[in-house]
């Protein structure tokens, strides 16, 4: 008898298990209704790790979705959409949650900043405080911008092409484009007198790239197995090397020394000098901390919370852009005809970006205005996005619909990836050639201009894309939802990689040198295989005056 109650019970847990374990996930969860990449990806998420450990995720996802169709199952508890309607505009307009994977491959200074917050309350808090500084207004109108622009420009990177072209020097791009979209940020954030000077101390930037840069083979452990190298350090096995801990330790004192020197400046209001992020975020956290508790802020607290957001402005700022500008310049040179064109429309510039004959930049609107050069720079971002991986959320409680599938359940791990939603061969023709024309006005119908825009997710989309109301570029429904944030950081992108842009086309023309291994790394934010795009400068017409 009591043999048979022990068998029993074994029993019923074997039955237990196996309808957990396999009987639910393959035959009865609403999941088990969508394709799945893999036969085995209701039961484990072991092969879709395997792909990512073996840097496969972009094409594992890119394939599912052309033979599958536009949402997959990647794993027991994973789905990846590739569609806008029921798709994107679900999830991310919709506001479903960030995944926790975000502050696990992202966070630093033991805390959050605003990308890698979870909640949306407190997103929201953290977005208000920052929306104003960042703001078109705010932007187009910036005398700190200006002096930065101008220094940036004018003082930096001209000088440095300009000396290329005329000794007949060869230009690593993507090692100068890292230092001038991090000088350019950090000015902002910092004010020009204690932003970096990458462009110009070729040494540091050098140093600064290799710490950056050296951890990078490591992310995946963070992303997508963050309690196994921990387990495997009390094994005595070290997954990620001690240099890595080294780096972030350097990165981290690098990005206080910044705020403690802007620290310094904080009464200024003189452009070029006052902080402008800085400040704001630091003024914005003392009223806040005021405001709910009624007391004195922990100033040490307070120290690495401005710290921890600061940092993510400089390194998601510096690199998203420098990539940018890398396939910019690298597609601008595989395409003479497009440089003359572009080249004749920066010449209506007033004044031209000179480098001989000006000093001071034309008003920010009107290079933003010119449309071969926001073509040329949208059609860059669709075809080589900075970010074209997958931007995780949860789906919420207690059920979502997506593309027709009923009832997910609720902490459902899903994604979208930027590569394959700017791959559909029915919005984008011929989606692997750089076409600029796709995105002019008078060359296209405005219905799919507006197609074209809807699938357009170089920067996201909704309430955490990385900006708000830039109308231009973006669906009409994104910008209604939005309030006035985030406003702007992609404006700022589009400022300074058009800046950049019209700068260098207006006194020069580029071609390759060596373009070995330029393609890019499958990865969340992607660089070129060879960390490096050589070209050569040429002064023509404004530049040889
Ligand atoms: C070409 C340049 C850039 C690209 C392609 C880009 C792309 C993106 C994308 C796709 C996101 C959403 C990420 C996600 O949800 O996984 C994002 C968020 C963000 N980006 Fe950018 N970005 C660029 C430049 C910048 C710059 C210059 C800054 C700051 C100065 C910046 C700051 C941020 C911040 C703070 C967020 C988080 C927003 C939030 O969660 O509310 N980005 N960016
Ligand atoms: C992404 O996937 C596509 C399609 O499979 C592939 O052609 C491309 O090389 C991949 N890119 C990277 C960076 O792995
Ligand atoms: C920061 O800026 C101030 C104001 O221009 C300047 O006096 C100071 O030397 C700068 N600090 C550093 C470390 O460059």
């Amino acid at each position: 008898m009591a043999l048979s109650i022990t068998t029993l019970a074994a029993l019923a847990v074997a039955v237990l298990v196996v309808y957990k374990g396999i009987i639910y996930p393959v035959f009865k969860s609403p999941l088990s209704k969508i394709p799945n990449v893999h036969w085995s990806v209701p039961l484990s998420p072991v092969w879709m790790l395997w792909k990512r450990f073996s840097s496969q995720n972009n094409r594992t996802i890119q394939a599912a979705h052309e033979s599958l169709g536009p949402i997959v199952r990647l794993g027991p508890s994973e789905i990846s959409i590739n569609c806008v309607d029921g798709g994107i505009k679900s999830v991310y307009t919709g506001g479903f949650e960030k995944h926790d994977w975000y502050p696990r491959v992202f966070g630093s200074f033991g805390t959050v900043s605003m990308f890698t917050m979870t909640g949306s309350k407190a997103h929201s808090t953290r977005k208000r405080m920052l929306s104003n500084i960042y703001s078109k207004s705010t932007l187009q109108t910036s005398p700190h911008l200006r002096v930065v622009s101008n220094a940036v420009i004018f003082g930096r990177l001209l000088p440095i092409l300009h000396e290329a072209a005329t000794s007949n020097q060869q230009v690593d791009v993507h090692d100068l484009n890292q230092g001038l979209t991090m000088d350019f940020v950090s000015s902002y954030l910092f004010g020009l007198q204690n932003g970096t000077n990458h462009l110009q101390d070729h040494s540091f930037r050098k140093n600064w790239l290799h710490l950056y840069l050296c951890r990078k083979p490591y992310e995946f452990y963070h992303q997508e197995v963050p309690h196994l190298s921990g387990w495997m350090k009390c094994l005595g096995i070290r997954l990620i090397p001690k240099y890595c801990d080294d780096a972030n330790a350097m990165l981290d004192a690098w990005a206080l020394d910044l705020c403690d020197k802007a620290e310094q400046s904080l009464t200024s209001t003189e452009p070029g000098v006052e902080p402008v992020v800085y400040k704001q975020l630091r003024q914005s956290l003392d009223k806040h901390s005021s405001k709910e508790t009624g007391s004195k802020p922990d100033r040490a607290q307070q120290r690495l919370d401005i710290a921890c957001e600061m940092y993510d402005h400089l390194t998601a700022g510096y690199e998203t852009s420098a990539v940018g500008l890398t396939y910019l310049l690298w597609e601008l040179s595989k395409h003479p005809e497009v440089q003359r064109k572009l080249q004749k429309e920066l010449l209506t510039l007033q004044p031209p970006i000179s480098y001989s004959a000006s000093t001071e930049l034309p008003p920010p609107k009107s290079i933003d205005s010119l449309s071969l050069l926001e073509a040329i720079v949208t059609e860059t971002l669709r075809l080589h996005a900075p970010i074209p991986g997958i931007q995780p959320r949860v789906t919420p409680y207690p059920s979502c619909t997506l593309a027709g599938y009923d009832d997910i359940p609720p902490n459902t791990r899903v994604n979208a990836q930027a590569y394959s939603l700017h791959r559909n061969p029915d919005v984008f023709p011929a989606p692997e050639s750089w076409q600029p024309k796709r995105w002019l006005v008078d060359e296209n119908s405005p219905v799919d201009l507006e197609e074209r825009r809807r699938w357009f997710w170089a920067f996201g989309s909704g309430g955490r894309m990385c900006v708000g109301s830039n109308l231009a570029l973006q669906g009409m429904d994104v910008e209604k939802k939005l309030p006035s944030f985030g406003v702007a950081m992609v404006l700022m992108v589009k400022t300074e990689m058009k800046l950049a842009v019209a700068a260098i086309y207006t006194n020069f023309r580029t071609t390759i040198v060596d373009d070995e291994n330029v393609e890019a790394t499958d990865a969340y934010t992607v660089k070129p295989r060879g960390d490096k795009l050589i070209l050569k400068f040429e002064l023509v017409g404004a530049g040889r005056e």
